[in-house]
């Protein structure tokens, strides 16, 4: 396990271009394997969770050229399998819960093949019954470890169509529901209790999927044939987060992070800093990116006030709210984060996670059953911050190092690949560390 110190930095300039998406990656690699023919995929994301996905479409036939080791080329091109030709296998899905929860959805409507879906032991705590259950209730034939985690064993079987209502708002679930509406008979409905990301929604209409949205509700009919042909990923503005986060925080900066999807379902976080205090400006859409808007976004340091997060807020920040926390404790006074159980159930617990870590570093935090109550002290000591396996933590140290007095050590750095394969040279080339 990798253990990288963090010093606390000089001003950070300069612009940094994020590295390419990961959810709409994983479902760039999907949807190109159910399609027909071939479909060029430019700017496909080369990090562990989507070489996962790679592996995954390749072991169920589809076949993909330029993804050689070391380094999957930036544009890929994969040969599909066709929505119901995917082959039998036993699937490894790494760390990836996207492609845990997505997969399934396209293969339980596949009459006659079988497929375990397995991986590493943080996958092993993740809950799939969150898709087994509407599946079953489409007619899916699945099985899993304790009824609820992986190992996911999946008999395909006819499937009729659903109206489902989520418990939960999950794109996760969503987008594996939409998956199976494309093969079961009839009308497949979705109902979110709240907005969660479309990646899945635009992406699919782009391939020619029936797939209509009205507020809350996607409905979606079966499909002959998908023709993805060319998909485009934007910058990931779940990475390009630590950025920020790094530039509001290190005294004196300003940096300019490039090429970033700004899907609202995605931008929660820039409305949660803003409301803070933060001095952050989204330039003109630098234009549509494979049906994504992408903008460039400009910071400044800013002295932060507290906040309250929470309802609609929490999907559209999911995966930056330990972010959230870190800055909360620069902030002056309490930040309450609310709603956000969900967190308990990523790459770790990132409710207990957060809150180790930042206590570790001399931070004020409390944990809920739902979030974390913060009280800032206008900056945090030090210290070590252990990963946890869990990429996003490690890469919430190295930034609360950069902003710290004393620095930081994160023990099991070697996480950030998982999203990041190049985070540690990124934070590198802005000139101040
Ligand atoms: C993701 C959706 C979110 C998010 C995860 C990626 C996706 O999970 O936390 O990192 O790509 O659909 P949920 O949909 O389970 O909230």
């Amino acid at each position: 396990m990798s253990s990288v110190r963090f010093e606390p930095a000089g001003p950070l300039r300069g612009s940094l271009r994020p590295p390419s998406d990961k959810s709409i990656s994983h479902r760039a690699a999907l949807i190109a394997a159910m399609g027909e023919g071939e479909t060029e995929i430019r700017g496909f994301l080369d990090a562990a969770d989507t070489r996962s996905t790679l592996g995954a479409v390749e072991a169920v036939g589809a076949r993909v050229e330029n993804a050689e080791p070391p380094r999957i080329a930036s544009e890929l091109r994969i040969h599909g399998v066709g929505l119901r030709d995917a082959g039998p296998a036993t699937i490894d899905v790494g760390n990836a819960g996207t492609l845990l929860r997505l997969l399934p959805g396209w293969l339980a409507g596949q009459v006659g093949e079988e497929w375990v879906l397995d991986g590493d032991e943080s996958i092993r705590r993740r809950p799939v019954d969150r898709i087994a259950t509407p599946l079953r209730e489409m007619g899916a034939d699945l099985s899993a470890r304790e009824e609820r985690l992986p190992p996911l064993e999946i008999h395909g079987a006819e499937l009729q169509g659903i109206t489902y209502e989520m418990p939960i708002a999950s794109a996760q679930v969503k987008s594996c529901l939409l998956f199976a509406g494309l093969l079961a008979e009839g009308e497949t409905r979705v109902v979110e209790p709240l907005p969660s990301r479309d990646h899945t929604e635009r992406m699919l209409e782009a391939a020619g999927a029936a797939v209509e949205r009205d507020g809350l509700v996607v409905t979606i009919r079966p499909t002959e044939r998908l023709r993805p042909e060319l998909i485009a990923v934007p910058g990931d503005i779940s990475s390009a987060a630590f950025f920020v986060a790094a530039a509001l925080l290190v005294p004196d900066s300003e940096v300019v992070l490039e090429g970033v999807g700004v899907n609202q379902t995605r931008t929660g976080l820039l409305t949660i800093l803003e409301r803070m205090g933060a001095n952050l400006a989204e330039s003109e859409l630098t234009g549509e990116y494979g049906g994504e808007p992408t903008a460039n976004i400009e910071l400044r340091t800013s002295p932060l006030h507290a906040t309250e997060v929470g309802g609609a807020e929490i999907p559209l920040a999911i995966d930056e709210l330990p972010l959230v926390a870190l800055a909360a404790c620069f902030a002056e006074g309490t930040t309450v984060i609310r709603d956000a159980e969900e967190l308990r159930r990523k790459e770790s617990d990132r409710i207990e996670t957060v809150t180790a870590a930042l206590r570790a570093l001399g931070g004020t935090v409390e944990p809920t059953e739902d979030g974390m109550v913060i009280e800032g002290t206008g900056g945090l000591r030090g210290g070590t911050v252990e990963s946890h396996g869990d990429h996003r933590i490690a890469m919430l140290g190295a930034v609360a190092g950069l902003a710290s007095r004393e620095g930081v050590e994160v023990v099991g750095m070697d996480a950030a690949a998982v999203s990041y394969p190049g985070f540690e040279d990124d934070l590198g080339s802005l000139p101040g560390r």
